[in-house]
């Protein structure tokens, strides 16, 4: 029997291994893996070309902005950007409008994104102050996990007080699903906003130090309690100081489920840097000076961060107060809005950096694709090549050099740092269960992306 696609004369890269051959897809699934002359034939066949076949990579961390805040960016625009960058499942962020805070919005989100989506998803649940009833209806419904913003970010959500977080997280526990959290401390972020303000410090390198590394693990800690008091399991989303780090580190050493997530702009970039670019790079939590970035790195290679991850967060350029240089065009950095996008160009980045030995293809894959679905509890159907499993594979071309250009982004919105960038090692090739959705960086598929739910264990 002819398999739907074959994939040969490549290299197949696991976290383990990396061996020459291809593999075979039939009906969404991973039929065959192994040599060229070990594969079936193909209704189709790819020749890799000697370029290397990774599992399908995952940006566990992006904001779509469906529904409600689509003048940003859509299903359909962030979904073809993701595939263009190399990405075949993502886990979607629920500060929306109206917020995905209960069963009701989880359907409204996964329709409209069945409708749009190129590649796979996850929807999480947010926690805020008045929904503790609706935490396991939400699991009911089929979210991937749920998030709490301790931090105050885009859509300014309530976080629950610590009364109700004995209640949330219990909750959470019982529903054997990831509590993600947006890690900083509002007391910390407003009083050091308020008094750089005050000081007449609007320029754009002001910005991290109104949130200063013990914004953001003082957060961690708190909520490190509340997870080890309560069995919850914890991810921390979007992690950028050494302190937080090291807590998540001997946490994991004291057997606690807590993982974390990192971004390309944590890894690669410091508070200098909006010199140059401005609010392009005007994020929440701030980047870090090196010293951070060196840490995140360490804990990438042994273990204790778990996944990178871009917090693809597009706004209007008007909105971000920035030319698409980092010109900036508004007189503050307090009135420039926070995120920017990513997920078509962190793994460009990344694979730059796996040229420059900072980390194995091998490690890539194993914090890009294993991590995050062992994580999101998808695992083994996303993240592994392995027999049965989805037919979700990104070949990229490690010798391609290329410049990465804001105005060809196909986001909605292009607001970018990365504008310029170098880089060597881009995807050539996006497959969605077995379903060719990028080819040569141009989107080339049909909005098959289906939800992700969670496989718990009993
Ligand atoms: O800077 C940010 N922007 N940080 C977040 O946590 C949210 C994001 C957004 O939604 O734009
Ligand atoms: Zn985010």
């Amino acid at each position: 029997m002819k398999a739907d696609l074959v994939i040969k004369n490549g290299w197949v890269v696991t976290p383990q291994d990396t061996f020459r051959g291809g593999v075979a897809i039939a009906q969404e699934k991973f039929v065959a893996i192994g040599t060229d002359d070990s594969l079936p034939d193909g209704k189709e066949v790819i020749d890799a070309k000697g370029r290397h076949i990774l599992p399908g990579l995952i940006d566990a961390h992006v904001h779509f902005r469906d529904p409600g805040m689509t003048y940003k960016e859509d299903f359909s625009t962030g979904s073809t950007a993701a595939v263009c960058g190399g990405i075949t499942t993502v886990v979607d962020m629920p500060n929306v409008i109206p917020p995905t805070a209960d069963a009701e919005q989880v359907g409204v989100k996964q329709r409209l994104a069945e409708e749009k989506s190129l590649v796979d998803f996850g929807v999480l649940g947010v926690v805020v102050q008045t929904n503790a009833d609706h935490i396991l209806p939400m699991a009911q419904a089929g979210v991937i996990g749920y998030k709490i913003f301790f931090g105050e970010t885009i859509g300014n959500l309530p976080f629950p007080d610590d009364g109700m977080c004995i209640e949330a997280f219990s909750n959470i526990t019982k529903s054997k699903l990831p509590l993600g959290i947006h890690a900083e401390n509002r007391q910390i972020q407003h009083y050091w906003t308020n008094k750089l303000k005050a000081e007449g410090k609007n320029d754009p390198v002001s910005w991290e130090q109104s949130r200063p590394y013990l914004c953001e693990a003082e957060s961690v800690a708190h909520a490190l309690f509340f997870a080890e008091a309560l069995g919850t399991k914890l991810h921390i989303f979007h992690m950028s100081t050494k302190q937080a780090a090291q807590m998540v580190k001997d946490a994991k050493a004291r057997g606690l489920r807590v993982t974390a997530e990192t971004g390309p702009h944590y890894l690669l970039r410091e508070p200098n840097d909006m010199a140059k670019v401005g609010s392009l790079l005007k994020m929440n939590p701030p980047v870090r000076t090196k010293d951070h970035a060196e840490v995140l790195w360490d804990g990438l290679i042994k273990g204790y961060v778990d996944m990178i991850a871009t917090d693809h967060s597009p706004h209007t350029l008007e909105e971000k107060g920035s030319d698409i240089n980092g010109k900036l065009l508004k007189p503050a950095i307090w009135d420039c809005i926070s995120g920017f996008c990513g997920v078509e160009t962190g793994v460009p980045l990344i694979l730059t950096e796996v040229n420059k030995g900072r980390m194995s293809l091998n490690q890539y894959v194993k914090v890009a694709c294993e991590n995050p679905a062992r994580v999101w509890q998808i695992y083994p159907r996303k993240g592994a090549i392995r027999l049965g499993s989805d037919g979700d594979i990104t070949i990229v071309d490690m010798d391609k050099e290329a410049t990465i250009d804001a105005a060809k982004l196909h986001s909605k919105n292009k607001p970018t740092p990365w504008n310029g960038w170098k880089v060597k090692g881009v995807p050539v090739c996006t497959i969605v269960r077995g379903h060719v959705q990028m080819r040569d960086g141009e989107p080339v598929g049909k909005p098959i992306g289906r939800m992700q739910k969670p496989i718990l264990d009993s």
